[in-house]
């Protein structure tokens, strides 16, 4: 099939121009009929609710290019904040840091800190971690995919997953951890029933905030793993900023600071160890 009329073709099926060019960029290189049947293929996906990300298989974020798959969380926005705040923690510190990315998923927020860290010539020791096998295993292809040197991917639970000898010493710790109550599950949208259930819902806090047990075990424990004065980002839902900035100050934590999202939603909670 010539490429126009394959376009017009994919775009029919797709309901849309613009995604039906990005699935034909993704078939260039094959020839036919590999190309049409390929094409055919993914835009069949895609008509079936399947998100874009995960038909393409890979997409951008910050500065890399990660392969997504069912595996694991298509990498949002949001998080792109929380990476940028932590690139700012990492430059002050004024000397080699140790940064944990706990539930990296596909490696977003390592893999981004990784990369953009060595081209501002800042020396950081990254762990990553996961409590899904599978998701890790994405994880460890992106690491080789995008480059990454000094990224320690490991498996467990929240802090289980850390090497001991890191306990008290990390100066950064980031978590994008699930904060959807299951309560929500019926009034999602479609196409997050194609995502990881584990990297999306969580029970609900001590304090009976929805959604919030995995944020606040992650709060719970961040003053024992961090270095006196580190940092901790912790993305979290936007119906869940009083709750969480309340557990930080329970946990031990300072200078307290929410930031909201580009949407304007609150969205990351930004707190120290006292130094
Ligand atoms: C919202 S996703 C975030 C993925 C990635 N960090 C990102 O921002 O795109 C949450 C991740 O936490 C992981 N997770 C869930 N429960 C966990 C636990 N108890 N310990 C460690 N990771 C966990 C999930 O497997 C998932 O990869």
């Amino acid at each position: 099939v010539e490429p126009d009329a394959l376009l017009e073709e994919l775009a029919a099926t797709v309901g849309s121009r613009r995604e039906a060019g990005w699935l034909l960029e993704e078939v260039q290189s094959l020839a036919e009929p590999a190309r049409t049947d390929r094409a055919r293929t993914l835009a069949a996906r895609r008509a079936a609710g399947e998100p874009l990300q995960y038909v393409v298989g890979h997409w951008p974020f910050r500065d890399v290019d990660l392969l997504v798959d069912a595996r694991a969380l298509i990498p949002r926005p949001e998080t792109e904040l929380l990476v940028g705040l932590a690139l700012e923690r990492l430059a002050a510190l004024g000397r080699p840091g140790v940064a944990c990315d706990l539930g990296c998923g596909t490696g977003a927020i390592a893999l981004s800190l990784a990369v953009e860290a060595a081209a501002r010539r800042l020396e950081v020791q990254l762990v990553a971690t996961d409590v899904d096998d599978a998701a890790l295993a994405l994880a460890g292809r992106n690491v080789a995919r995008v480059g990454a040197r000094g990224v320690e991917l490991r498996c467990g639970s929240w802090y289980e997953a850390l090497p001991v000898s890191l306990r008290g010493r990390v100066d950064l710790l980031c978590a994008n951890p699930p904060y959807v109550a299951h309560a929500a599950r019926a009034s999602l949208a479609a196409e997050l029933g194609y995502e990881p259930d584990g990297a999306l819902f969580a029970d609900d806090g001590t304090d009976g905030t929805p959604g919030l047990a995995a944020v606040e075990a992650v709060v719970r424990g961040a003053a024992a793993w961090l270095t006196p004065g580190g940092t901790l980002l912790v993305e979290h839902g936007a119906g869940q900023r009083a709750a969480v900035t309340a557990l930080a100050s329970a946990s031990g934590l300072v200078d307290l600071v929410d930031h909201d999202d580009l949407g304007g939603r609150p969205r990351i909670l930004d707190a120290r160890r006292p130094a």
